[in-house]
């Protein structure tokens, strides 16, 4: 991504500060010292004080269109992607208080479990937590294989919970979803499978939109996005979301949006939203302007720094890109976050969920290491306090 130049100047400024997961099954990652290791509605909005640099985007920055999924206006068109085992409500909520995001996601829920829950113990997936009363526009992510069993919870989604949008996961490259549930990225290598699920999902949802989430395919040698792209348009899905990895890439070597942009003109109706690797406000400006596309959505980035949708939306709009909140002030936000979880899931739990966010927000920040090495262990309220008091970065 090329970088634009900085101007800096001192200012006062505003920034976005306000205010709730039993895991599923299928938790991809539980170890919060390796996700330290990955490279990496203007609700009550928080409001924080900061004087710290603001970067201006230059001028000629494009500010581009809302993005157009269904009837759903998304704007601005930045949306905050599934994350399985961590975008639940409170991370959604955090997001949610500093703005920015045009379309927030929960993660991944399995059409199968939500059917058997449903059925068997007249439940819902933990990971559908806050999903029925939280502001819109919300997109639910779904996985599965089965054009019937998708369809069944699409319809209870759209109808019964009214999200915004039901998306449909293409693009897991997890082995427990693409060789034991042969679903997910694994569905890539059958399009006309892919078009059935969509059209089933489509017709039992409607008039709520169905978009979908791809790779670029299943390997380097069988990059095969383009086709996919038009069969989920002819099947009737409202926007495509591509990351551009394949699935044998995981999360390995650097997004490839050459590949993602090449997709654009085979698609006729449907927006474009490029996904991977944006890591700033800057590197989103530039996505927009270098490759066309239509949205761009942003996953690990954001885990620890819930204020880039934000500074992406300002970046968009030519305005001042805001600095990050004082480190103070980011120990505020994840001791929030903290409270949010504990209130949900209780002290044990909550305090273990919350090890793997607190490393995130600490990633690249002086002294991050400690505080991990310290933030991993924690098991009670008091120690998760006393941790981030005693270690988490400070400014000075
Ligand atoms: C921990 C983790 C969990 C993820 N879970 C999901 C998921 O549930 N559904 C999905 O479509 N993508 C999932 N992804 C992929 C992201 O949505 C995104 O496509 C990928 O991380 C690339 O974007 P990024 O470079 O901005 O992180 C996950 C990624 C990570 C790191």
């Amino acid at each position: 991504m090329v970088k634009f130049p900085s101007l800096f100047t001192r200012a006062p400024l505003v920034w976005g500060f306000a205010s709730s997961a039993t895991s599923h099954p299928l938790e991809i990652v539980t170890d919060p010292l390796a996700l330290a290791r990955w490279p990496q509605w203007h609700h009550n909005e928080r409001i924080m004080s900061a004087t710290t640099p603001i970067t201006a985007c230059p001028p000629e920055v494009p500010s581009p269109a809302p993005l157009r999924i269904g009837p759903l206006l998304v704007d601005p068109p930045v949306l905050q992607a599934p994350m399985a085992g961590f975008t639940n409500y409170a991370y959604r909520q955090v997001v949610r208080e500093y703005g920015g995001a045009g379309l927030q996601a929960t993660e991944m829920v399995n059409a199968r479990g939500f059917v058997w829950m449903d059925r068997e113990k007249a439940e819902h997936p933990d990971r559908l937590w806050g999903v029925r009363d939280e502001p819109r526009p919300l997109a639910v992510q779904i996985w599965d294989n089965d054009p019937a069993m998708l369809a069944a919870v699409g319809e209870r989604l759209a109808h019964e919970y009214k999200v915004s949008v039901v998306d449909i996961n293409f693009g897991c490259p997890v082995k427990q979803v693409t060789e034991k549930a042969q679903s997910g990225s694994y569905l890539l290598k059958t399009p006309e499978r892919m078009g059935q699920i969509i059209e089933r999902v489509v017709a039992a949802c409607d008039p709520v939109p169905v978009t979908a989430k791809i790779r670029l395919g299943c390997t380097r040698d069988a990059i095969n996005a383009i086709e996919v792209a038009q069969v989920v348009e002819s099947a009737g899905a409202a926007a495509l979301t591509v990351h551009g990895r394949t699935a044998q890439d995981f999360f390995r070597g650097q997004a490839d949006w050459d590949r993602i942009a090449e997709i654009k003109p085979h698609l006729k109706r449907i927006p474009l939203i490029g996904n991977g690797d944006l890591d700033s406000a800057e590197a989103v400006v530039d996505a927009f302007r270098r490759y066309g596309v239509d949205g761009v959505m942003i996953a690990r980035a954001a885990l620890g720094r819930p204020w880039l949708f934000h500074q992406a939306r300002c970046a968009l709009r030519g305005e001042p890109i805001p600095p990050d909140p004082t480190l103070e002030e980011q120990r505020q936000c994840l001791l929030h976050h903290y409270e949010l979880v504990a209130a949900r899931f209780g002290e044990a739990k909550g305090t273990q969920l919350m090890r793997k966010y607190a490393c995130c927000y600490a990633q690249g920040r002086p002294g991050a290491r400690v505080f991990r090495t310290h933030a991993a262990k924690v098991s009670t309220a008091d120690e998760f306090r006393e941790v981030v008091e005693r270690y988490f970065p400070r400014d000075d």
